[in-house]
């Protein structure tokens, strides 16, 4: 991999967990950081700690901005901002609306701003936080479930389409991760993430390694690669143990609360 000294990096939802754990590894590489969030305290708190420039405000609109605060160059995105949204198809249409537009529609957004130069100048790099509820799926949440295997996708679809062009794209698909999101994911995180949490850290370690072999899957939490190649050549009971989880998931809930609703992430 080239060095990252002096290039252009964006980090959306960089004022904490892992978009700040990422923002610090690239600063550490001599990397020149923006560092978005739509929290400006907390974007302007991560980008004074670590030399970067804070470009508040949605990540789906930030682009021009970066582009500018970085002096005319994006050379790395990281489109990393997420929301956690519980529940099925009966959570609100305004919940599953936020869902598509954050944990989706903000990297389509960037990439529409950033690929015109990419393709002009000879490349960049797209750097999407997914989940591993994109390869797999995640009890309790369908809009987080459904918008990260999109992201996902969009993910894969910018890799085929532009790989011969010098872009390099990579999904960091990691299980649970001990940020201020996991802390919010109640009885589904408790049984499902939590028990293998691992840090922010360690994610953007896995992202550098994943760099530095030219890999597109990054997978941060061991055993991911393994329950994904089960899903894909046994589905039938892959989503049989999932549906254990779920059962488990029920009578956690009804231990708890006295009724499986709200179990939702
Ligand atoms: N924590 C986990 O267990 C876990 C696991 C897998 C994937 N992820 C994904 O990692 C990414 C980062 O999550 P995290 O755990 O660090 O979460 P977090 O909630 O700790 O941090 C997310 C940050 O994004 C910001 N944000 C939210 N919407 C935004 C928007 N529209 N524009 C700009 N900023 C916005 C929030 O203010 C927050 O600071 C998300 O995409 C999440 O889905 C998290």
């Amino acid at each position: 991999m080239e060095s990252l000294r002096d290039t252009g990096v964006v980090v959306t939802g960089a004022g904490g967990g892992i978009g700040a754990a990422l923002a610090r590894r690239f600063a550490a590489e001599g990397a020149r950081v923006a560092v978005n969030d739509l929290d400006a305290a907390r974007a302007e708190a991560v980008a004074r700690e670590i030399g970067g420039v804070a470009v508040p405000g949605d990540a789906s609109t930030v682009v021009p901005d970066a582009r500018a605060a970085l002096g005319g160059r994006i050379d790395t995105f990281c489109a990393n901002a997420g929301i956690a949204t519980g529940g099925g198809p009966e959570a609100d249409e305004e919940n599953w609306a936020a869902a598509w537009d954050v944990n989706v529609m903000s990297h389509v957004r960037a990439a529409r701003e950033l690929l015109p130069h990419w393709l002009e100048s000879g490349g960049g790099r797209f750097v999407a936080t997914v989940s591993a509820a994109g390869l797999l799926t995640m009890v309790g949440s369908a809009p987080y479930s459904v918008t990260k295997h999109a992201a996902l996708a969009f993910a894969e679809w910018l890799s085929v389409t532009y790989r011969h062009r010098g872009i390099a794209v990579h999904a960091v698909c990691p299980q649970g991760v001990r940020t201020g999101m996991l802390d919010g994911t109640g009885v589904a995180g408790d049984l499902v993430l939590k028990p293998t949490a691992i840090e922010p850290e360690d994610v953007a370690d896995a992202l550098f390694a994943a760099m530095a072999e030219d890999r597109f899957l990054v997978l941060p939490t061991e055993g991911t690669a393994e329950i994904y190649a089960a899903r894909a050549t046994g589905p039938d009971a892959w989503l049989g143990g999932m549906n254990r989880l779920q059962q488990k998931l029920e009578s956690l809930v009804a231990q708890q609360a006295g009724s499986p609703e709200g179990s939702a992430i």
